[in-house]
């Protein structure tokens, strides 16, 4: 925790995630998606984090996307924007847990 941030504080908030990327002041070097969002948009929800947090995101950050195979169908506009070189550096599905996790350079 400490090499994240030298205060070595983790806070949890019970918030809306964009909201949260929203009103960090950033930088943002690491972002890890797993929220399940609500009945219209479900894990859909991560892009609109992902593009919210964008701009106060280094280059070189990392995204995590936990669920990127067995909610591939619904990730599908999320999976196309990442593996974009034109947003990300690299983007790669790793198999760790069944469920899958994409993990994005940008
Ligand atoms: C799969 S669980 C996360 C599990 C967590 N990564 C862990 O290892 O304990 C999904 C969570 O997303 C939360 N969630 C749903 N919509 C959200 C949103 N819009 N913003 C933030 N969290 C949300 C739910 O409350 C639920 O706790």
């Amino acid at each position: 925790m400490r090499r994240l941030d030298p205060t070595g504080i983790a806070r949890v908030l019970a918030a809306d995630a964009v909201d949260v990327v929203r009103e960090h002041p950033g930088p943002i070097e690491v972002l890890y998606l797993d929220a399940d969002g609500d009945a219209a948009r479900g894990k859909g929800i991560y892009l609109d984090i992902l593009q919210t947090a964008w701009d106060k995101m280094p280059a070189g950050s990392i995204v995590l996307a936990h669920n990127s195979v067995n909610c591939a169908e619904r990730l599908q506009h999320y999976l196309a924007w990442v593996r974009n070189p034109a947003n990300c550096r690299a983007s790669v599905n790793v198999i760790i847990d069944g469920e899958g996790l994409e993990v994005s350079a940008k």
